[in-house]
């Protein structure tokens, strides 16, 4: 019955991949890995001297805001399963590995007053089992996992104190771990992060916006204090590169040539945490500015909600990335909307939506990969062409093994950075997302992202791969982008089959 199943697949997939013969060989020096980050996949919350982190904290009090009371606490068990998991990286040729450190487990009082001796060591542990397996370490100091202890003490991001914590924090790994990393991300997802999780709890929205701004100002200046300080006391020894990563939808008009509702969605969502750091001006964008000053000022505030930089602050932020660490998801349609009073979307004055033509993936998001290479040209365009390591890009498909849907995304999507590529913008990395089925916030394990499926009933968390990680495996091998090629399709059908018994 499996083996009808597998031959079955064998031939969609030959129909999904030979819509398009183009073949797009990967570039020298072109990176492709996979990503993952600390909470959605390491479990072992209370091991050893681990503190509790926000999430530790927030699903242990209110377990029903995720999705089936789901928790981080055990994920992928990724802890203790590591040298596993860089055994299938290996396996698959993976170029690189995109994994984020827990502050909570190396700095548990979140300060280097208390260094944990178990927490760095299986940090350590990682980079050389990587390593020795010749995939490339990508390292995230920050994906959304503060420490509760400093959140209970400063109140979190808003506070501007958070800044030198931060700072001290990312001096003591690029110290500890920083002789074998030569790739670090300082945040994963400024905007998202602040926007979404970092105060959950503001519901007025005059608080909401404010935090968020807030939040965004110190983590772009706790972004600048870390890069400053690998620039200044690491740099001449450890020869890496970092740069902070930025989430950006990309933004369609509702009504054909309403670029002005384009322009300030992007503006209010990618450029407001971009251009401070990438743009040669520095500083927010004027759109912002202008009318968050002028929302503030009407609805009685004595100064506008969205804080300023002062001129040393500009100058100290501005250019502070080697690359720009790029995730993308996301495309949508944008078209005005009047106030209404207090809804969230009130300070930009737009809202989006699907188009209902588009396919969707699991989580609900478009599948429209032009969108990818559109975003590119456009970062290139107006950002001075920068180098760009896409960090995260994936779709959740609730598929077992068989993730077909995940080839033709992955496929179309990368065909779209290769594009881009070739027109001349700076891409030089590209990361799916993700390495595996993990803790996917507040959804849970029910929206499935990885290449990998993790079987969450077993307490032995067992790792499958799935079809799209042989897929994967095939175009790394070959070195290039196929959609489809004769000779390939015995092996799929083979490696189909040892999956497919192995699951027996
Ligand atoms: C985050 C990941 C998350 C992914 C899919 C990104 O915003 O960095 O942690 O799993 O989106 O939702």
């Amino acid at each position: 019955m499996q083996m009808i199943f597998a031959l079955i697949v064998v031939h969609i997939l030959r129909g999904v991949l030979a819509q398009d013969e183009l073949s797009l060989a990967f570039p020298d020096g072109f990176s492709i890995g996979a990503g993952t980050s600390a909470y959605q996949i390491e479990g072992a919350w209370n091991v050893s001297d681990k503190a509790e982190n926000v999430w530790d904290y927030l699903l242990h009090k209110c377990p029903s805001l995720s999705n089936n009371n789901d928790t981080g606490d055990i994920a992928c068990d990724s802890y203790h399963k590591y040298k596993e998991d860089v055994q299938i990286a290996k396996n698959m040729g993976l170029h690189h590995y995109r994994f984020s450190i827990s502050w909570s487990r190396v700095l548990p009082t979140g300060t280097p007053d208390i260094i944990s001796k178990d927490g760095i060591q299986y940090y350590k542990n990682l980079i050389d089992e990587l390593l020795k397996n010749g995939i490339e370490p990508f390292v995230t100091l920050h994906h959304f996992d503060d420490l509760q202890l400093l959140v209970n003490k400063t109140g979190g991001w808003a506070n501007e104190s958070m800044v030198e914590y931060f700072a001290e924090y990312s001096r003591v790994m690029f110290r500890e771990l920083g002789p074998k990393v030569k790739f670090w991300s300082t945040f994963n997802e400024v905007n998202i992060f602040c926007k979404w999780f970092a105060y959950l709890n503001e519901t007025t929205p005059d608080t909401a916006y404010r935090a968020s701004y807030l939040c965004a100002h110190n983590v772009l200046k706790a972004h600048a204090r870390a890069y400053h300080i690998y620039d200044e006391e690491f740099r001449s020894i450890q020869h890496g590169q970092i740069g902070l990563i930025i989430s950006s939808a990309y933004y369609i008009p509702k009504t054909a040539g309403d670029t002005e509702s384009t322009d300030i969605a992007f503006d209010f969502n990618t450029a407001w945490v971009m251009n401070p750091v990438y743009s040669k001006k520095g500083g927010y964008p004027e759109v912002m500015k202008q009318r968050i000053a002028e929302n503030s000022r009407a609805e009685g505030l004595v100064s506008s909600r969205l804080p300023e930089f002062s001129d040393k602050w500009i100058n100290y932020i501005q250019g502070t990335a080697d690359y720009l660490g790029l995730n993308h998801y996301i495309t949508t349609l944008v078209e005005p909307v009047k106030k209404s009073n207090g809804r969230w979307y009130d300070d930009a004055g737009v809202i989006f939506s699907n188009d209902p033509s588009w396919k969707l993936t699991a989580i609900g998001w478009g599948v429209v990969p032009e969108s990818m290479s559109a975003l590119l040209r456009k970062i290139s365009k107006d950002y001075n062409n920068p180098p760009v390591y896409i960090l995260e890009n994936g779709a959740s498909e609730i598929a077992d093994f068989m993730d077909i849907d995940r080839i033709a995304y992955l496929y179309s999507y990368m065909k779209e950075v290769l594009m881009a590529k070739r027109d001349g913008c700076d891409v030089r990395a590209y990361t799916v997302w993700s390495f595996l089925d993990n803790y996917e916030w507040f959804n849970g394990y029910a929206q499935t992202f990885g290449l990998i499926h993790v079987d969450f009933k077993d307490p032995n968390r067992k790792r499958t791969p799935k079809l799209s990680s042989h897929w994967l495996k095939i175009i790394l091998s070959e070195g290039k982008l196929l959609p489809y090629k004769e000779n390939l399709l015995e092996d799929y059908g083979n490696e189909l089959e040892k999956t497919i018994e192995a699951l027996d």
